[in-house]
């Protein structure tokens, strides 16, 4: 499974990219506003630190404002993907984006049913949202899983991007489904490392190899 960082801050994008497994980065309108910048020169500045895809948000309400925008998002740097959220204006702008080799990460995915129909209309990835799902008392790893299901039972090139994720747990939830993706945010993958016997292990033998050197 990648590992994706969803945040828009440069420190942690940064410090967990120097640990060596991060493939990729998403940003949306939410996680920009609390950096207090801008989508197309904060996507530039990431596309810096990470070789990998990252996530720009269209924020037009119609097909023809979010295929300009996916125009100009996409050319600040090749490794950057559009996201749209799910709708029908944004399927007609996925046709058209991917059919331009732009690709695009439909969002605010809750449904297999609306990840079908984006990967119909060429998403490169789709993102469902499992924390937001679990907030209002569904199962949101259920639906991520049979949403991953479907998209490979087909031959489909979209990946799924399981998103809204809110602790390790649903990152085990992701990669036990086959899920392709997962973006994580920063303290989760913090709180991914690290486990009390993982760091008494290591007290343990620190402590033994300074006695055995007596
Ligand atoms: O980037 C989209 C998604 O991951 C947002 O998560 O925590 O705001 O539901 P959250």
């Amino acid at each position: 499974m990648k590992i994706f960082i969803d945040t828009a801050n440069l420190d942690m994008i940064e410090e967990i990219n120097s640990w060596g497994i991060l493939d990729g980065v998403t940003t949306n309108p939410s996680l920009i506003a609390k950096e207090k910048t801008d989508t197309p020169s904060r996507v530039k500045a990431i596309a810096a630190i990470v070789d990998g895809p990252i996530s720009a948000e269209a924020m037009s309400p119609d097909s023809e404002g979010m295929i300009r925008e996916g125009r100009e998002l996409a050319a600040i740097h090749p490794n950057i993907n559009v996201k749209l959220p799910m709708c029908i204006e944004s399927l007609k702008a996925t046709k058209v984006l991917s059919s331009e080799g732009i690709d695009v990460n439909m969002t605010l995915i809750f449904t297999p049913n609306q990840a079908l129909l984006a990967a119909k209309a060429g998403a490169r990835y789709v993102s469902p949202f499992i924390g937001r799902l679990d907030d209002i008392g569904s199962y949101g790893s259920d639906m991520l899983a049979q949403t991953v299901s479907i998209i490979d039972d087909y031959d489909f090139d979209t990946e799924v991007i399981a998103a809204s994720i809110r602790g390790p747990v649903h990152v085990l939830e992701a990669a036990s489904a086959g899920c392709h993706i997962a973006t994580i945010p920063y303290d989760v993958l913090k709180k991914m490392v690290s486990h009390p016997k993982t760091d008494e292990g290591i007290r343990t033998f620190i402590a033994d190899f300074e006695k055995s050197k007596k």
